[in-house]
C-alpha cells in the first residue's frame, strides 16, 4: 500500500513499486546541491541555537554535494520517472533556486530537464515569503525574499495542460476569458523549525499552489519525492487530498507521521 504513506527510502525505489500514470501532481522542494556538507549529523542536531535555527548542515542524512554534472543525471533520471508515473496532462510543481555556494546548479538542471526529458516550463511562480528575516551579509546581493516554483508539464501536453482557473466570459468569437490568478504567490517561509531539516518548505505555499494546479477531490493523488518534514503531506491532508512520500531520512519520516497525526 503505498498511498497516504511516507516511504524512508530512496525516491526511486518508491516510484518503481508505483503504476504508469497514477499520479495527478508532483509538487516537491528537492535539494538544490548548493555542495553544503552534511554527513555531521552530530553538528546538525547539536548546534541549535537560542532562537530554534540550526547551523552549517541542512539535512541529517543527505549531503548536499554532487558535481553538477551528477545533479543533472539525477535531475533528468527523475523526470524521465516524473513522466512514467504521472497522469495525461499532469503537471510537476517544483521549487528549485540557486545560492552563493553554487551559483549554475538549478540552472544547468533546468535546462537538463528541458532538452533531455519530456517536460517543458509551462509557467513560473515567484514565491514570495511572508515570514522571511533580513538577512543581508553581502555588499552587491540584494537580501532575498523569493523563490522559484517551476511549472513543468509534458512538451506534448503544453495546449491541454490546464490549471484550476475558472472562465469568466466568453467572447463573441467564441475566445473564453479565464479569472486572473497573478504567479506571485505571497506564503510563509517554512512550518516553523525543524531538528533534522534547515530547508523546509511552506505548507502554507502547497496549499495554494494545490489549489491551483491539483484536482481538488478525494481520488487525487500528489506524490512529493523529498518529502523532509512532511509539509507536502500536511497541505493534502488540509485539502482531502491523498499523498505518497518518499524520504531518505528516518528521523524525517518520523517527524512527518507525528506531525500529520496532528493535522488529522
Ligand atoms: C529540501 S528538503 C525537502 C523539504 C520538505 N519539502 C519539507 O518541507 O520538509 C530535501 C529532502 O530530500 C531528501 N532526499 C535527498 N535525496 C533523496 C532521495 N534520493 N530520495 C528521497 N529523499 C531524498 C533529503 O533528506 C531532504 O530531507
Amino acid at each position: 500500500m503505498l498511498i497516504n504513506k511516507f516511504h524512508n527510502e530512496n525516491c526511486f525505489e518508491t516510484m518503481g513499486k508505483m503504476n504508469d500514470n497514477m499520479i495527478d501532481v508532483v509538487l516537491t522542494s528537492p535539494f538544490y546541491n548548493t555542495n553544503i556538507k552534511a554527513g555531521k549529523r552530530k553538528t546538525l542536531l547539536n548546534t541549535q541555537s537560542k532562537r530554534g535555527h540550526y547551523d552549517y548542515v541542512r539535512y541529517d542524512i543527505h549531503c548536499d554535494v554532487m558535481s553538477n554534472d551528477e545533479y543533472c543525471e539525477f535531475t533528468i533520471k527523475l523526470f524521465k520517472e516524473y513522466n512514467r508515473i504521472l497522469k495525461k496532462n499532469g503537471c510537476v510543481l517544483y521549487n528549485i533556486s540557486y545560492g552563493n555556494e553554487n551559483t549554475e546548479g538549478m540552472f544547468r538542471a533546468l535546462n537538463s530537464i528541458i532538452t533531455q526529458t519530456d517536460f517543458t516550463v509551462a509557467d513560473c511562480i515567484i514565491w514570495k515569503k511572508s515570514n522571511a528575516l533580513p538577512n543581508n551579509c553581502s555588499s552587491n546581493r540584494l537580501t532575498r525574499l523569493t523563490e522559484f516554483v517551476f511549472v513543468f508539464c509534458r512538451k506534448d501536453e503544453l495546449k491541454t495542460f490546464h490549471s484550476n482557473k475558472k472562465i469568466v466570459s466568453v467572447r463573441k468569437t467564441g475566445q473564453k476569458m479565464y479569472e486572473n490568478i497573478y504567479n506571485i504567490v505571497e506564503a510563509k517561509n517554512n512550518d516553523g523549525p525543524c531538528p533534522f531539516n534547515k530547508a523546509t518548505y511552506s505548507s502554507e505555499l502547497c496549499e495554494k499552489l494545490l489549489k491551483i494546479y491539483a484536482p481538488i477531490n478525494q481520488d487525487t493523488i500528489v506524490y512529493d519525492s523529498f518529502m523532509g518534514s512532511g509539509t507536502t503531506a500536511v497541505a493534502c491532508a488540509k485539502l482531502g487530498l491523498k499523498f505518497i512520500g518518499s524520504e531518505i531520512s528516518e528521523s524525517q519520516c518520523v517527524y512527518s507521521e507525528n506531525r500529520l497525526k496532528q493535522v488529522l
